[in-house]
């Protein structure tokens, strides 16, 4: 990404007010997020995108949905054909909706409990800002280390991840690349979508395993 590109959100977002994603996903905030028509309709449109830029080249993947939370992304990806396995941390969320088809799993994505090589693909959409908010934080930046040490693990060899997320600033960015480049043997980049509109921008962060 070029040097001379900058942004820094200055509005506190839920993931720097609360500790924990299991404080700020709960009770009504949990339901309101899980039924949420419109929401629903921009995590399949991200996650369309998403898949554009994997460009995976089998129609029947194994993807990981990691932080799938109601089930949005799986259920989608499962609609289009894929084999989908869905992974979140909180319980509630795994349970809102009846996605017993996408073999729910209750973990943590930093500890992801699977096998070397299995995947073809994993996403994970709006979920990676809970895990690294701030560059100051070592407990996080550990937990961050093994994310991408395991997702390297459990992808199969050409296999691909994406993430799309909601970093505060580019300093977060830079941070996950050196961190990418000194633990793990991915290539890979970011990809931003609309960079100047701070209302449209989303970004995507492309790994390949070789
Ligand atoms: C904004 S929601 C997005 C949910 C879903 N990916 C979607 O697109 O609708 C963020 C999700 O990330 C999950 N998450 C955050 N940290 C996690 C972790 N360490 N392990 C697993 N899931 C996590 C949260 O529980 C929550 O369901």
């Amino acid at each position: 990404m070029s040097d001379d590109y900058y942004f820094s959100i200055k509005r506190k977002r839920p993931e720097e007010l609360y500790e924990s994603v299991l404080d700020y996903f709960k009770n009504d905030t949990l339901s309101s997020y899980a039924k949420s028509k419109s929401i629903m309709r921009i995590q399949r449109k991200i996650t369309l995108r998403a898949l554009e830029i994997m460009e995976l080249k089998e129609n029947h993947c194994l993807i990981l949905d990691a932080g799938c939370g109601p089930g949005f992304v799986a259920i989608y990806l499962n609609e289009l054909g894929h084999k989908t396995i869905a992974l979140d941390i909180i319980s509630d969320f795994l349970n809102f909706y009846d996605i017993k088809d996408l073999n729910p799993i209750l973990a943590d994505m930093c500890y992801p409990p699977f096998q070397p090589n299995i995947f073809n693909a994993i996403i994970s959409i709006s979920a990676l800002q809970w895990i690294y908010k701030d560059s100051d934080l070592e407990k996080k930046r550990l937990e961050l280390i093994g994310l991408f040490k395991s997702f390297y693990s459990i992808l199969k060899p050409n296999g691909k991840a994406v993430f799309q997320f909601y970093p505060k600033n580019k300093a977060i960015l830079d941070d996950i690349g050196n961190i990418i480049a000194e633990n793990t043997k991915f290539k890979g980049n970011f990809i931003i979508d609309n960079p100047n509109n701070p209302k449209k921008r989303k970004i995507f962060l492309i790994l390949k395993k070789e």
